[in-house]
């Protein structure tokens, strides 16, 4: 059934990097996108100090903001920290939680993960729940397992097929410029899209789009993108400049 293929996401992770100097990147790619038809959505996550002069820069664009992280309280006292309402305030409409370099560096677990995945939900943001194996892990034959375990213990009772994405990223993939060959995603992206029929539901869990993440660039896009059950990618360096994000996106014009 052609409704029930999730529409395609290409979103931007722009990690610790961006400053104001980096707005002229947002303003080549609204122009590059101008009257480009798309078969996917585009959604860019730059850090949360420039959450709302990139929304200005896209107001009257395609283009869809995201935040990187989000805390799973709404407010409080959490230095440093930012929550999902105000990620919501500045102009986002989504957010990334569990990426694996907050669970690296922060120590996130998947119960961590779940909070703030909920906490998004209920500020009306589409939580982008990334899961992912190490290398030891695949190493040892635990791939399907390990993700499994993730996508269970990482998706909140809140999440439905319209609140919802979920990335794919090996973490050995991650600005490596390694990437798994195009049967490896297609086994853990089919596994995933299994485990989202059994927790979110027969029908809604074939609606969640399953993104792929890690060290995908303009050559490779459109070979990944391919990939039975890969509904878009989360790009991490090849994001930071326009030229390379929309040779990304192309792969989907
Ligand atoms: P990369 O990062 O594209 O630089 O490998 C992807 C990500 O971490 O989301």
């Amino acid at each position: 059934m052609a409704s029930a293929t999730p529409r395609p996401i290409v979103a931007g992770n722009w990690k610790m990097n961006g400053t104001s100097i980096s707005l002229k990147e947002i303003r080549l790619l609204t122009g590059m996108l101008k009257g480009v038809r798309l078969k996917c959505d585009v959604m860019v996550c730059p850090p949360a100090t420039l959450l709302s002069r990139v929304q200005g820069l896209t107001r009257s664009s395609r283009i869809r903001l995201g935040g990187q992280d989000c805390h799973d309280k709404v407010s409080g006292a959490h230095t440093g920290d930012v929550s999902a309402d105000m990620l919501s305030d500045a102009g986002a409409t989504a957010v990334i939680v569990g990426h694996s370099e907050r669970r690296a560096d922060h120590g996130e677990t998947d119960a961590v993960v779940a909070a703030k995945a909920a906490a998004a939900h209920k500020s009306d943001l589409t939580a982008i729940v990334c899961i992912g194996e190490t290398l030891a892990q695949r190493k040892a034959g635990e791939t399907l397992r390990i993700i499994g375990a993730q996508l269970k213990k990482s998706l909140p009772a809140s999440s439905t097929a319209t609140n919802t994405v979920i990335a794919y990223e090996p973490v050995w993939a991650i600005g490596t410029g390694l990437t798994p060959t195009p049967a490896e995603i297609r086994a853990v992206h089919r596994h995933i899209r299994k485990g989202l029929l059994r927790i979110i539901g027969p029908k809604a869990g074939m609606r969640v789009p399953v993104l792929y993440g890690g060290s995908v660039k303009p050559g490779n896009a459109e070979e990944l993108m391919a990939v039975e059950d890969v509904n878009g990618a989360l790009v991490g360096g090849a994001s930071l400049k326009a030229a390379d994000f929309i040779g990304i996106i192309k792969a989907y014009t």
